[in-house]
């Protein structure tokens, strides 16, 4: 890792960024321009690179102003760029639209600054990381700075933005891009994960085209549709060739990730807050940061890049007790008995958990006000002591005494009209004044904008996780935003508010999970609407999908671990048939899936099982704890499937003295040729033993020739094979 200055006829201040495997140059220009000047593979003679050959933009033609060609770092607004601008402002006093913004200064900071109020990348010493800070200025006091962080060991490029008005007129921000990326050759595909509720995570390919691509949510969270991730690679880029430019956006709201090619074939790849709807005024003084954006380079494919995220987010994005701990085996209640309980029914329920071994009892959805459907009592969380039997703390004491933790569902940032909070606080909504609201699973989204509403949540909350012995809580957003609107602020824009939200959501999880620091938190929309690292930072795991079936989770989960540490997902054994898609499996190819994921549980009625069943989910607990220390630590690589239509993984030690593979086919077809399945991660000079047969293999074997899998003759069968190296 290293950051060096330098200068050059052309170029008065040069800056070059070096990771392991990457270079990240820019210049000032001597109009005071910052100019792109590479991204991408390491480089070593960064001067080279300001070359008058290599800078064929300079000079500009006699009369010739325009910016368009131009690799520009960060492109103002309403000048001689007209592609799309990383930044758009408006001065409201005379309406001046224009930001020119030409370099001041830089600095070289230690370590990383930290921000207030937003989800972010931390370090944990002063050493591992560094970072540049490059303020641009206008002439009117608009000051733009952008932070560059790179750390020690690792591929990922830290940037945000900060603008402050230095001026003496208010101006009004429309647009605040985190990072901005002009690359010149266009021949790239862009990669990105769509989907919808329990159908999330699908990773879609497409070239780059001649027009603006947006990515992007309005929803008022990240959102099923897309994830605030993005990658440009190299056609035919797979697993382990080809290069990659990925973004991902360390925020939970309303995001923007562009594509434009120009007319002149150059291609800008930006990302930052939506700005849709969006305006936030700042007076003389103020000053406005954007959420953070990680890039990461990558000239060996989307392998190297996910295990980049993987870390960076795993070790130096999610925090607190949990960061580093192995997850409990938990059994959550919602698909064994939705809002169907009573005390006998959940003690029974938890006795058989226990049985089993499980180690956390987790009660979902219906404990609360009257809330028998969802339909009623979101805001009031009172626990309904009539339908529990008890209190919430006995109850939690029983689940104790079975030798299991309790955990809890809630999902606070919602309000029931039919609920004693609404009756109480209509205005408490989100929602245009005067506009009737749209309803949506019959809830209300509260005013988290508002700080007395964030200050209630904290209260009531807090309530709730003191009131008993409560080791978990899973914590659900089931709705979208509509109309939104303040009734505190009704002048403020439907994205000024939307952004306020965000902001108020994160003090509160920041304060309870301060508060409550032993909770293991897992953040939930819907399962996975809000499955981000703005809530990773908060919260480190999370809840993958709503969508439990096996088979259609090979596709959530591996699109999830394109960015997403496979220790922050929560993977659960579900019943047959399924209840989202009607499919049977076997429970080892269940197992086998969710074993992929850190939070490892089963959601299903535990009482219903054979003996058999028991017998099998038993000898799956135990494997799994055997296993769960390797497996929250190991390196996850995607492998090529051995045939069409299956998935196969591999989980491989750090130091790679042990590695686990995992193969799952859809669709059974008859006259298939032997599978052959190619590892990938693991030393290609060490022998390995296969723990069931026996069998000695060398790493190097594993990587070329690969193992035969062998696996029953039906469809959605499954294997899973564990190596320990040979001492
Ligand atoms: C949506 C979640 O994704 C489910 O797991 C469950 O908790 C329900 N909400 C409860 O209402």
């Amino acid at each position: 890792m290293s950051i060096q200055i330098f200068h050059t006829d052309l170029y008065p201040t040069c800056f070059h960024l070096q990771t392991p495997g990457s270079s990240y140059v820019m210049g000032v220009s001597q109009d005071g321009l910052l100019i792109h000047l590479h991204y991408g593979a390491p480089v070593a003679q960064a001067e080279n690179l300001t070359r008058a050959e290599n800078s064929p933009w300079f000079p500009a033609k006699p009369g010739e102003t325009l910016l368009d060609h131009v690799p520009l770092e960060y492109s103002g607004s309403g000048m001689a760029d007209l592609r799309p601008a990383a930044i758009s402002v408006e001065w409201p006093e005379d309406g001046d639209n224009i930001a020119d913004l030409r370099y001041q200064d830089y600095a070289l900071l230690p370590g990383k600054p930290q921000m207030e109020g937003l989800p972010q990348v931390y370090t944990e010493k002063e050493e591992e990381a560094q970072t540049l800070r490059i303020t641009l200025c206008d002439a009117k006091g608009l000051q733009v700075d952008l932070f560059y962080t790179i750390f020690d060991n690792s591929d990922a490029l830290i940037r945000r933005t900060r603008v402050s008005n230095k001026g003496t007129s208010p101006v009004v921000l429309h647009r605040i891009m985190s990072s901005a990326l002009d690359l010149p050759d266009p021949r790239m595909e862009l990669v990105h994960l769509h989907g919808a509720w329990a159908r999330e995570f699908n990773e879609e390919r497409m070239p780059v085209g001649h027009f603006c691509q947006c990515i992007s949510s309005t929803k008022g969270a990240s959102g099923h549709q897309h994830n605030p991730f993005a990658a440009l690679v190299t056609p035919g880029c797979n697993e382990s060739a080809g290069e990659v430019y990925a973004a991902s956006l360390v925020y939970s709201g309303n995001f923007l990730i562009e594509t434009d090619v120009d007319a002149m074939d150059q291609l800008r790849f930006t990302i930052g807050l939506n700005d849709w709807c969006f305006s936030w005024q700042l007076l003389p003084g103020e000053e406005f940061c954007s959420p953070e954006a990680v890039l990461v380079y990558s000239a060996q494919g989307l392998g190297h890049m996910s295990r980049t995220y993987h870390r960076l987010y795993q070790n130096r994005l999610c925090r607190g007790s949990w960061r580093d701990r192995p997850r409990p085996v938990l059994l959550n209640t919602w698909e064994g008995v939705y809002f169907d309980f009573n005390r006998d029914k959940l003690l029974h329920l938890a006795k058989a958990a226990a049985e089993q071994e499980i180690e956390l009892f987790v009660l979902d959805d219906g404990w609360f006000g009257h809330r028998d459907s969802d339909n009623s009592s979101l805001g009031d969380w009172i626990p309904n002591e009539k339908k529990l039997g008890c209190t919430l703390r006995e109850l939690a004491e029983d689940v104790n005494r079975l030798g299991m933790k309790f955990g809890l569902w809630v999902e606070p940032e919602m309000v029931s009209p039919d609920s004693d909070l609404y009756r109480a606080h209509p205005d408490w909504a989100l929602c245009r004044p005067n506009r009737p609201a749209t309803l949506a699973r019959t809830q209300l989204i509260l005013d988290l904008s508002r700080t007395d509403v964030q200050d209630y949540l904290i209260d009531a909350m807090s309530s709730v996780f003191e009131s008993a012995p409560i080791a978990y809580i899973k914590w659900d957003m089931n709705r979208n935003m509509t109309e939104i609107g303040s009734f505190a602020s009704p002048e403020k824009s439907a994205g000024e508010i939307a952004h306020r939200y965000m902001l108020g959501l994160y003090r509160v999880m920041e304060t309870l999970v301060t508060r409550f620091p032993d909770i293991l938190f897992e953040s939930c929309a819907s399962g996975g609407g809000r499955f981000d690292p703005g809530m990773m930072y908060y919260m480190p795991q999370a809840w993958t999908s709503d969508d439990s079936d096996a088979i259609q989770r090979l596709d959530i989960q591996g699109g999830c671990s394109l960015v997403y540490p496979p220790s922050c997902m929560s993977c659960h054994v579900s019943a047959v048939p399924n209840h989202q898609v009607g499919r049977v499996t076997s429970l080892d190819t269940r197992w086998n899936v969710a074993v992929m994921g850190g939070g490892f549980g089963y959601e299903l009625n535990m009482t219903a099982l054979s003996d058999e069943e028991k017998e099998v989910v038993r000898k799956q607990i135990c494997t799994y704890k055997e296993d769960r220390g390797f497996l929250f630590t190991s390196e996850l690589y995607r492998l090529e499937a051995p045939a069409d239509g299956m998935f196969a993984y591999a989980q491989v030690a750090p130091d790679k003295s042990r590695f686990a593979v995992t193969c799952i086919r859809r669709m059974f077809r008859a006259q298939r040729a032997p599978l052959w399945l190619r590892v990938d991660g693991i030393a290609p000079d060490k022998q390995y033993v296969e723990t069931s047969s026996g069998e000695t293999y060398i790493g190097s074997e594993l990587l070329s020739r690969g193992i035969h899998i062998v696996l029953d003759d039906v469809d959605f069968a499954s294997t899973r094979l564990n190596f320990v190296e040979k001492k």
